[in-house]
């Protein structure tokens, strides 16, 4: 049965196993505007960054954007490129297991070595910063054998860990919420995620012209 409350329609049951058909078809009305708001949530998400880690010259906010335009600039794929963008999405609410976070959002859209790069950057950023904390900073080796090994020693060495200086210029939000809008936008678990490398690996800059 479906009421109001709170001035909204909404399903009557206050125990899932007591839910009706018609509660279930009304959540399922629902579903697909709010699965189709993720990118707006992603990206207020996002400027949360803004005050997270303090100790860099640049916030996290703008290391996500310099990691995404170094990666869009060096001509990569758009979903590396909005991987890029998102990396660090998990920053303030998990410090020491952020990777985690942003592997898990992205992981329905893009290809398994994509997620796989995401979910494994900060080993591989601790080649750059390890040795000077105590810890052995070839621990990425472990992976050495992994097919996107290669990738995401690209992806830290040449995106991400450059990712710090103030005057690398930088497109704002705006110029990379299309590429994230057609990345989310694909079948959820759909073919890109069953594939190992991304599907469509033209650079994201060869798209955004083409737009
Ligand atoms: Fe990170
Ligand atoms: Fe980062």
């Amino acid at each position: 049965m479906v009421e109001m409350y709170r001035g909204r329609k909404v399903s009557s049951y206050i125990r899932m196993d007591e839910g009706t058909q018609e509660d279930y078809d009304l959540l399922h009305e629902y579903a697909e505007p709010f699965r189709k708001g993720v990118v707006d949530r992603l990206l207020e998400q996002m400027k949360a960054l803004h005050h997270t880690f303090p100790g860099n010259k640049i916030d996290r906010y703008e290391h996500c954007l310099q990691t995404a335009q170094r990666a869009y600039d060096a001509g990569e794929c758009e979903e590396i490129v909005v991987a890029g963008l998102l990396h660090d999405i998990g920053d303030n609410l998990s410090p020491d297991n952020h990777a985690t976070i942003a592997a898990a959002i992205l992981r329905p859209y893009v290809s398994q070595n994509v997620h796989w790069m995401i979910e494994h950057h900060p080993v591989f950023q601790g080649y750059y910063f390890f040795a000077k904390v105590g810890k052995d900073r070839n621990m990425r080796d472990q992976y050495k054998d992994h097919p996107a090994f290669e990738l995401a020693d690209r992806f830290c060495g040449v995106y991400d860990q450059t990712a710090f200086d103030p005057d690398y210029p930088t497109g704002t939000m705006d110029f990379f919420e299309p590429m994230v809008r057609r990345i989310f936008a694909r079948e959820p678990w759909g073919a890109h995620h069953e594939s190992e490398w991304p599907l469509d690996s033209a650079p994201a800059k060869q798209q955004a012209a083409a737009e």
